[in-house]
């Protein structure tokens, strides 16, 4: 199977568990490495801090150097890059029933019980040797199915040097992403840390200091890496997505080199995919109401909390004009390429 058994990383919530719905934020000891990194101010964590221009956690910097100098890829390997907030989970789970289309049927599949983020973990969740998911890792499959936020310009020479590996980005509206990521983190912020209103969270985002940010930089990064090298890198927008997925669904078979047959056509195995992973779908499913992901060891999240509206336009309702006019004026000044833009 490519990915992950599933069944080892789904956990029922039962009595207290039902409140752990944090990703722990601990320092960790970034600051003995880093000593001297600018910090900004922090959604879930009391700070960011920024190395090679792009916004981390201190947790996310440990993961990063984590990375760089342990993961060794495989040029089978299959990776899913976004930045938080653009489709992530609905991506994984359409990249995941694709690949393994021909092992499962639609009626006992592995996605109705296990969170997609269960099935194709986050490589930047993976720290140390002695931890059980990285013997998982490594033990893994082929082609394994990983997925991480880092920026292309942070990923290692391995992974990107090695060309037969495959990439596949989603991007979205920036301002559907906002409001998603200010919703998720407000759900996910420590009880001690101050409230963080939307205000705040605009701020933070106009000027780039946001989780793997700035969010454009991100963007840019992979969709010039995919007009450079258009055979490992997809760049997919989640509002194309929403209006044509058996297209994109078809564009990513042929793209990851699990092309449709015209009998699977036929036989409406696109469609099967595309409902499945439909949000609809996978929302309602007993394992993505009432159950947790666990990232890491010290990292677990309520599965419902991927699943929010899973709508394109919900900025509409949140943002002021004001905010609408100044994320705009940034995405066309900063997101110049040829379809890149957005109806505003
Ligand atoms: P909203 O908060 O706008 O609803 P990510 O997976 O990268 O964390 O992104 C989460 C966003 O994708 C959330 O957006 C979530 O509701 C939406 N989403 C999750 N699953 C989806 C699906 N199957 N189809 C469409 N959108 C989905």
């Amino acid at each position: 199977m490519a990915g992950f058994v599933p069944s080892q990383q789904s956990h029922t919530i039962s009595g207290e568990q039902k409140d752990i719905d944090l990703i722990q934020t601990t320092d960790e000891n970034h600051g003995e490495i880093f000593p001297n990194l600018p910090t900004g101010k922090g959604w879930m964590s009391e700070h960011l801090v920024q190395y090679q221009g792009f916004w981390l956690s201190p947790k996310g910097l440990n993961n990063l150097m984590w990375i760089q100098h342990h993961f060794k890829p495989r040029p089978s390997d299959i990776f899913l890059a976004s930045f938080p907030k653009t489709g992530t989970t609905w991506l994984k789970a359409l990249v995941f029933a694709t690949v393994n289309r021909t092992r499962y049927g639609f009626s006992d599949h592995p996605l109705l019980t296990a969170n997609p983020h269960d099935c194709f973990p986050f490589l930047d969740a993976y720290l140390h040797e002695n931890d059980p998911s990285f013997l998982e890792l490594d033990a893994s499959p082929t082609p394994r199915l990983l997925s991480t936020h880092l920026p292309y310009a942070l990923l290692p020479d391995s992974m990107i040097v090695n060309r037969s590996s495959r990439f596949v980005y989603i991007y979205r509206d920036p301002k559907d992403v906002l409001v998603s990521k200010w919703n998720f983190l407000s759900k996910l912020r420590p009880k001690e840390l101050p409230p963080f209103s939307l205000e705040e969270a605009f701020e933070l985002f106009c000027q780039g200091i946001s989780h793997y940010g700035p969010y454009w930089d991100q963007v840019l990064g992979y969709w010039k890496a995919s007009s450079e090298f258009p055979e490992n890198i997809l760049f997919l927008k989640y509002e194309d997505l929403k209006e044509q997925p058996l297209a994109v669904v078809k564009r990513l078979g042929e793209f990851l080199g699990y092309p449709f047959s015209l009998e699977e056509e036929n036989k409406g195995v696109v469609e099967d995919i595309v409902k499945l992973c439909s949000f609809e779908n996978l929302s309602n499913l007993e394992v993505n109401r009432k159950s947790v992901h666990k990232f890491s060891r010290d990292s677990l999240v309520d599965n419902r909390h991927f699943f929010r509206k899973g709508i394109v336009g919900d900025w509409k309702n949140c943002l002021t004009d004001e905010m609408i006019k100044r994320l705009n004026q940034i995405t066309s000044d900063k997101l110049f390429g040829p379809g890149l833009l957005f109806d505003n």
